[in-house]
């Protein structure tokens, strides 16, 4: 079994319910992420063997270590992210995953969804720090010691912040790491992220911690690494805005970002930000538009989904695409032809009219 790379130059692609499928986990290991989480999956629906849930498992073997092409992935395992509220079901779900030769978990502490909540689970599982200690115990009992991490949030709300005490027991027992999107659960994805309590947590923890929240670009994850000292972080609206985030990411520490000057924020651009770390946001700020770059992202997106999710690709692609355009010339255009395109060729054809040959 390949270890957990947990270091900042291994970016991890964030779990992303509705997007982090199958053909979307291969396009971004290829781009560069270290590790792929799924999206999040109900402990509860997987116990009863629910038809949703075996989609959201769906994997090649494992995740596309080898891909069908014959092709050899580089190593990117694969954590599950479970969801649930329920000490018993979470236990039962890690144990039915491993049987099935799953190896690395992580559990939803953090989705502030009310789909979720109400039940108990993901952020509000905040509100319920005792309860969250039995989930967890549970899951790190089924999982073995360091095969499980824990997403958080701060807290429910700001007068309720339970992120530094909770995520202490979680080390002490086990946790393998912990990720921190540093808002409240009540903020949903509002306001800024307090990424300073991502560099509290890597003080007080004896375990990996990884940050989430606003890494939009690799500068955004870069900056965030260096203002917080996070053993890595996981990309989730970048990875769906570019997916050639993750290969920026690596290419901005070898260039010694971490050590050189701090590149700036996204779409901030300081006059006065040394060559090297300028250089380099100059080429990620030009890459939403680099219509090549994008162009090859769809294509390759496209092939993997029609071969690993074959029913709902043209779905996917719709839903996708206008993501990957959002920042082009004629981008409004071009959603609106896509997304009422009904087959594969139709959306070949309007792909063609604004980038060219895209069929390979
Ligand atoms: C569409 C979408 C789906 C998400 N699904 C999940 C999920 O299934 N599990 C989870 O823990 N977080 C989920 N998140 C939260 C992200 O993993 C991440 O923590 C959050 O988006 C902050 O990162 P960002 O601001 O860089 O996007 C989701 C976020 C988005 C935007």
């Amino acid at each position: 079994m390949v270890a957990l790379p947990i270091r900042p130059d291994a970016p991890w692609l964030a779990p992303l319910a509705g997007w982090s499928d199958l053909p979307f986990r291969l396009l971004c290991r290829e781009m560069g992420a270290a590790v792929c989480c799924t999206e999040m999956v109900s402990a509860k629906g997987l116990v009863y063997g629910g038809r949703n849930t075996e989609e959201l498992l769906a994997t090649t073997s494992p995740d596309g270590d080898l891909l069908e092409d014959g092709s050899l992935a580089r190593d990117c395992p694969l954590v599950v992210q479970i969801f649930g509220a329920e000490a018993e079901f979470m236990e039962q779900a890690v144990r039915i995953l491993r049987h099935r030769g799953f190896s690395w978990f992580d559990v939803n502490m953090g989705c502030s969804v009310p789909k979720v909540t109400k039940t108990g689970a993901g952020a509000a599982m905040l509100r319920d720090v005792p309860n969250a200690l039995r989930v967890a115990e549970a899951v790190i009992r089924a999982a073995g010691p360091g095969k499980a991490g824990f997403k958080i949030r701060l807290g429910w709300d700001p007068e309720h912040e339970v992120y530094l005490e909770l995520a202490r027991r979680l080390a002490d027992m086990g946790a393998g790491w912990v990720t921190l999107h540093p808002r409240h659960a009540t903020q949903g994805f509002s306001g800024v992220p307090r990424h300073a309590a991502v560099a509290e947590l890597v003080e007080a923890l004896s375990v990996p911690v990884l940050a989430s929240g606003d890494l939009f670009t690799a500068a955004d994850g870069v900056r965030v690494l260096r203002e917080t000292g996070a053993a890595s972080v996981m990309y989730a609206r970048g990875a769906l805005k570019n997916p050639a985030v993750f290969a920026r990411h690596r290419e901005l520490l070898q260039r010694g970002a971490l050590e050189g000057d701090m590149p700036p924020a996204s779409g901030v651009r300081a006059s006065d930000a040394p060559l090297d770390a300028q250089r380099a946001c100059d080429v990620l700020d030009a890459l939403p538009a680099d219509r090549a770059e994008l162009a090859a992202v769809i294509r390759r997106h496209a092939e993997l989904a029609r071969r690993y999710a074959p029913l709902h690709a043209l779905l996917k692609m719709r839903t996708f695409v206008p993501r990957y355009v959002k920042s082009l010339d004629g981008a409004r255009a071009l959603r609106q032809e896509i997304v009422s395109c009904s087959d594969w060729d139709a959306l070949y054809d309007i792909l063609e009219r604004h980038f060219g040959d895209i069929r390979n």
